[in-house]
């Protein structure tokens, strides 16, 4: 995407916020997810909060994945009474949050992750599509929340834990929106 032309605007986690931690399926999301468990964070994955309130009803088979309304999704949350924390999930940038963290990885390397799920080329291809269009990204600047973004594509996953630790800390000048252009990737997977 294109560098925003607004100023940068910082943000600092405090008590009673909820992270959104979003991306494409397979940018490292549930891996960073867990390490910041392991250091006390209160996490919840979307899909979890789905299956709990019984929202994994209808399946798109062409997509192999469940239609999940996000109105759905925000009332569970709001039953779940999730106070503060992290929540984890493609589609987490569409609940109300308090900022929003997009896990980026390029595309060539992603569509290998997700070949070595198994998953058929199809959805590998829309999925490095939407990495490269920046669909996450753009659905997220939508929202009021604050976006940062990381390109994880060279991190560790404990680099890129580290990474999600530092902008909620308020290091986050180097994560803001802008600086990843991958456009010139959308023709190989289109
Ligand atoms: N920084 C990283 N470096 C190398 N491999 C990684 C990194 N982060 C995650 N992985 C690997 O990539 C794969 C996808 O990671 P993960 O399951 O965390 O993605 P996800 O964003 O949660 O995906 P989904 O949206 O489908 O749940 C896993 O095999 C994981 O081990
Ligand atoms: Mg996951």
């Amino acid at each position: 995407m294109a560098p925003s032309t607004s100023s940068f605007v910082p943000a600092v986690y405090s008590s009673g916020m909820i992270i959104a931690l979003t991306g494409t399926p397979g940018t490292g999301k549930s891996t960073v997810a867990r390490y910041l468990s392991s250091q006390g964070w209160k996490v919840l994955e979307v899909n979890e909060l789905a299956k709990r309130y019984g929202l994994l009803k209808s399946k798109d088979v062409a997509r192999d994945s469940f239609e999940l309304d996000p109105d759905d999704l925000q009332q569970a949350l709001v039953q779940e009474g999730m106070g503060e924390g992290v929540l984890v999930g493609h589609l987490a940038h569409l609940l109300d949050v308090n900022m929003v963290i997009v896990l980026r990885c390029h595309p060539s390397k992603l569509a290998e992750r997700l070949a070595d799920r198994g998953w058929p080329l199809a959805k590998v291809r829309e999925n490095a599509l939407a990495e490269a269009l920046d669909i996450i990204l753009a659905e997220s600047m939508d929202g009021d929340a604050p976006v940062f973004e990381i390109d994880t594509t060279e991190m560790t996953p404990e680099g890129a834990a580290e990474a999600t630790l530092s902008i909620l800390a308020g290091e986050n000048e180097k994560y803001a929106v802008g600086n990843i252009d991958w456009s010139e990737e959308a023709l190989l997977w289109s």
